[in-house]
């Protein structure tokens, strides 16, 4: 007898919006913890600093039964001088990697809402080994540097391709790759 190792359930719909409630942002802090702190040992304790601040949090969010269920992706965006734009602490759950272009979906809610906010320059240090994705989402490379002890590329998206998003609160419903198909 052939017994078959059940595949772990998958949500087909998340939503994708700015964080607005505490149990959203809190999911999000979590998240960022668990990748940049447990996973990636980037930061030895804790992952906040002064843009946590200023920043606005992002968050893909899967579902239950139609439901917001719990934070498996997100990303901050801040201004640092006029019309110029960061993302940083992009960050998918493990589970979830490449199931929904959740990755995908942050960062067009991410260089969407600061277009509409009037960013002219949008631009994010990627780690080394995402910037193939960052490329094939018109990300621009502007040069590589080291940070927090990673090889890291500086990079310039590219507006044109991304079309303002002038309420992120409300966000949208993304589904599974496969749920799209
Ligand atoms: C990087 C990360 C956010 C990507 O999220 P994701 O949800 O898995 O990515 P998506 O599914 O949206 O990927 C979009 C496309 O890029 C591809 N892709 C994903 N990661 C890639 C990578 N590292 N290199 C090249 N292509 C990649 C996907 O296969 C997909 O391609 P397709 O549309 O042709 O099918 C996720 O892997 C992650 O959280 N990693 C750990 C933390 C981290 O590295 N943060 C980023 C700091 S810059």
């Amino acid at each position: 007898m052939i017994i078959e190792k059940p595949q772990a359930f998958v949500t087909p719909e998340f939503l994708i919006r700015q964080a607005t409630q505490a149990w959203e942002i809190g999911g999000a802090a979590s998240l960022r913890h668990r990748t940049f702190v447990t996973e990636q040992g980037i930061f030895p304790d804790h992952d906040r600093d002064a843009v946590d601040k200023v920043a606005l949090p992002l968050v893909a969010i899967s579902t239950m039964a139609s439901e917001a269920d719990e934070v498996v992706g997100t990303v901050r965006i801040h201004e640092t001088d006029p019309n110029v734009w960061w993302g940083s602490r992009l960050a998918v759950a493990q589970g979830y990697r490449r199931v929904g272009r959740l990755g995908a979906e942050l960062i067009r809610l991410a260089v969407g809402t600061a277009h509409a906010r009037g960013a002219k320059l949008f631009l994010a240090y990627v780690q080394a080994q995402n910037v193939a994705l960052f490329e094939k989402l018109h990300w621009q490379s502007l040069g590589a540097q080291d940070l927090h002890g990673h090889p890291h590329m500086k990079m310039r998206a590219d507006l044109a391709a991304y079309p303002p998003i002038v309420d992120p609160a409300r966000g949208w419903m993304a589904l599974t790759r496969k749920r799209a198909a």
